[in-house]
């Protein structure tokens, strides 16, 4: 059965990672997906209307309001409306493990634009739509690193625990619009981004990750899909303001 049929998902980051995962989940569930990257997401879009589904990739920075609203606007004028936001866009892998003191001024404030300010323009530009639709569906991608306070990684899990924050806020300020927000905490998980960091993501480090989990095997973007669509679908419609660890059981709260 599929649930999210006629709905019109918007899915930062989707170029590649879980975000293309998420995307690729939605549309299979009968979503139109709108796949938004800094990146080029032609391949994900391609992939989804290959499968019979339906999408278009709309080159979008997150970070920078204006096309932010274009990224909306074409998503209206394309599919009539948007009813899922999945904010998913961050820079994390890339980033390298560094001492809070080696992080610089400029890149805190990177991380900062792109995962915490990125994810509030695009509910910005949402909500009034689903308002006006009578609601929707907003979800945020945060991480377990933040019940961790994983170290070495300090603006990122900063970033990922703004956006819990966030969640809580949102939720507040859009139920009365039927608006849902709630968010995932994945675990360390083999996305592409990972995966074209093996420096800092030896297998030594997979592996003590693995270690600290109930079920102690590799997280991949897959493990994330169930959550996203339960979140999108009406099956919670009665939740909002969450933060749902999705890591094998690795932090519980
Ligand atoms: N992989 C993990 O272990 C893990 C764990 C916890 C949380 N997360 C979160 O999951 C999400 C996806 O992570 P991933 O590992 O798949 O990442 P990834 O690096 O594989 O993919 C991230 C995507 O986001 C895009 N992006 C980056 N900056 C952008 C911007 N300014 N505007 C639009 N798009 C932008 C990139 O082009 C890329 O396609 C992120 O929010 C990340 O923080 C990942």
């Amino acid at each position: 059965m599929h649930r999210l049929t006629g709905k019109v998902a918007i899915v930062t980051g989707s170029a590649q990672g879980i975000g293309a995962a998420f995307a690729k989940g939605l549309a299979a569930e009968g979503a139109k997906v709108v796949v938004a990257d800094v990146g080029d997401g032609t391949a994900t879009a391609d992939e989804i209307v290959r499968a019979n589904g339906a999408a278009i990739y709309v080159q979008t920075d997150v970070s920078d309001p204006a096309q932010v609203r274009a990224l909306v606007a074409e998503t209206v004028e394309r599919f009539g409306g948007v009813d899922i936001l999945v904010n998913n866009a961050a820079v994390f892998a890339k980033l390298g493990a560094k001492s809070f003191q080696e992080i610089s001024s400029a890149e805190f404030d990177q991380v900062m634009a792109i995962n915490v300010r990125g994810p509030f323009e695009c509910a910005k530009a949402v909500a009034p739509i689903m308002k006006a639709r009578g609601g929707g569906k907003i979800v945020n991608i945060a991480s377990s690193t933040v019940f961790k306070g994983v170290p070495n990684l300090l603006h990122y899990v900063s970033s990922k625990g703004a956006v819990v924050a966030m969640t809580r806020c949102l939720a507040r300020e859009l139920g009365d619009d039927r608006i849902n927000v709630n968010a995932i905490a994945p675990g360390l998980t083999m996305s592409d981004g990972v995966l074209g960091a093996p420096d800092d993501f030896t297998p030594e480090y997979i592996q003590s990750n693995m270690n600290a989990r109930a079920l102690r095997r590799k997280q991949v973007p897959a493990d994330l899909v169930g959550a996203m669509v339960f979140l999108c679908s009406s099956d919670s419609d009665f939740m909002t303001g969450q933060t749902m660890a999705v890591d094998g059981g690795n932090v519980m709260h």
